[in-house]
């Protein structure tokens, strides 16, 4: 259970996940909010379907990729903003995107 060091924000913004609704402080990270809903897992690798949620919370990892207005983007990298529809990223991906990414769903560098 992740609990905020500044439970009183000044400031909330509401947005969705999944079509549920989330209030969150302003300012705080898509990431940071839905870990501190009690959300764990965000994804499921396209290969085993594994459940994926942040880790790294710096941009490193990509485990914790979600669809915002159709755009995959790192979570721990976006600002929570009222109004924002957030979704999971589809587990069925193309053929080119799953070329790129090992059994666990990470991206792996191709060398040629
Ligand atoms: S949590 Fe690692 S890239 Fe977002």
């Amino acid at each position: 259970m992740f609990v905020s060091l500044e439970p009183d924000a000044a400031e909330t913004v509401v947005f969705e996940f999944d079509g549920q609704k989330i209030s969150a402080p302003r300012g705080i990270s898509v990431a940071a909010a839905l870990l501190a809903s009690g959300r764990s897992s965000l994804r499921a690798t396209p290969v085993s379907g594994a459940p994926r949620g942040p880790f790294c919370m710096m941009g490193a990892c990509f485990d914790c990729l979600v669809q915002i207005d159709g755009v995959t983007v790192q979570a721990c990298m976006t600002s929570v903003a009222d109004g924002l529809v957030v979704q999971q990223v589809p587990r069925a991906m193309s053929e080119t995107q799953s070329d790129h990414m090992n059994e666990d769903g990470g991206f792996v560098e191709h060398v040629k």
